[in-house]
C-alpha cells in the first residue's frame, strides 16, 4: 500500500504515522525527519534547508524532489507512507511521474483536518525524540517518565520551529502552498478526510477503518 498523509503543521501526521506503519508494515518516509537528520549530520543538504525550515517556509522543490525520489527508490515495493511530502503541486506531479516510471502509484491520500487555533496549543507543548522520532505532548500525550522517550530513554527535545511566530508562518505557508494539494488529489485519486481535532486514538481508529477496507478490497 502506498499512502500520502496530508495535513497542516500539528495536525498529527507524525503521531498517526507511528501506528499506521506498525499495523500495515509500511515504511515511514517523513520529509521533515529526513531534513532534520541531514541538519544534525551537518550535510550540504541540511545546511541549504536550514534557513527555510527556521523561518517556516518551504525548502525549494528541486532540493526536496531529489531527496524524496532517492528515499522512495530505496523503499520496499510492499509500501510506504509519505508524511510531509508532497507539499506543493509541483512536488505532487514529480512524485506521480517518478512512481509511474516505476509502474507504481499512490493508492490513497489521508487528509487530517484541523483548525489553526488548535494547532498553536499542540505545537508549543510538543516534545520529540531525536533518536527514534517518537512524538509526545506535555499535556495530551505524556511520556511514561517525564522528559524521556518511552522507546529508547533519549532526552526529549523541543523543535526550534515550534515557536509561535514560526508556527504562524508555517500555517500561512500550508494554506497557500499545500492545501491546494487536497483538490489536486481529489481530481486524481482517492482522498479520505479525517477530523483530526479528536482524541488521537479516535483519529487512529477512523484511519484504520478506511485502510482495513482498502486492504480487503
Ligand atoms: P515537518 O516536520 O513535515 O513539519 P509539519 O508538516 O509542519 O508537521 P509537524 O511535524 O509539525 O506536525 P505533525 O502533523 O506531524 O504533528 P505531530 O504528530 O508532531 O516539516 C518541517 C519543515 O521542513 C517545514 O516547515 C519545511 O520547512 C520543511 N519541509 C518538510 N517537508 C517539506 C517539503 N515536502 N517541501 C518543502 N519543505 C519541506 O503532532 C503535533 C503535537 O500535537 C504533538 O505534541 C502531538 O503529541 C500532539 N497531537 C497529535 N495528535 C493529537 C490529537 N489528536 N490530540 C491532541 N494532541 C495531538
Amino acid at each position: 500500500m502506498r499512502l500520502v498523509l496530508l495535513g497542516a503543521p500539528g495536525a498529527g501526521k507524525g503521531t498517526q504515522c507511528k501506528s499506521i506503519v506498525d499495523r500495515y508494515n509500511l515504511l515511514h518516509l517523513s520529509s521533515g525527519d529526513i531534513l532534520r537528520r541531514e541538519r544534525a549530520a551537518g550535510t550540504e543538504l541540511g545546511k541549504k534547508a536550514q534557513q527555510y525550515m527556521d523561518s517556516g517556509g518551504l525548502v525549494p522543490d528541486e532540493i526536496i524532489i531529489e531527496m524524496m525520489a532517492e528515499a522512495i527508490k530505496k523503499a520496499p515495493r510492499a509500501g510506504f507512507i509519505l508524511d510531509g511530502f508532497p507539499r506543493t503541486v509541483n512536488q505532487a506531479a514529480a512524485l506521480d511521474n517518478a512512481l509511474e516510471a516505476d509502474g507504481r502509484e499512490i493508492d490513497a491520500v489521508l487528509n487530517l483536518q484541523i483548525d489553526d487555533q488548535v494547532v498553536a496549543g499542540r505545537m508549543t507543548g510538543r516534545r520529540s525524540c531525536p533518536t527514534c522520532g517518537a512524538v509526545y505532548h506535555i499535556e495530551n500525550l505524556k511520556p511514561k517518565r517525564a522528559g524521556l522517550c518511552d522507546h529508547d530513554g533519549t532526552e526529549l527535545v523541543q523543535r526550534p520551529d515550534d515557536s509561535p511566530e514560526v508556527v504562524a508562518n508555517r500555517l500561512e505557508t500550508y494554506h497557500q502552498q499545500t492545501e491546494p494539494l487536497v483538490d489536486y488529489y481529489k481530481n486524481n485519486g482517492t482522498v479520505y478526510d479525517f477530523d483530526a481535532d479528536r482524541d488521537p486514538e479516535d483519529v487512529r481508529a477512523s484511519i484504520f477503518e478506511k485502510l482495513d477496507a482498502l486492504v480487503r478490497a
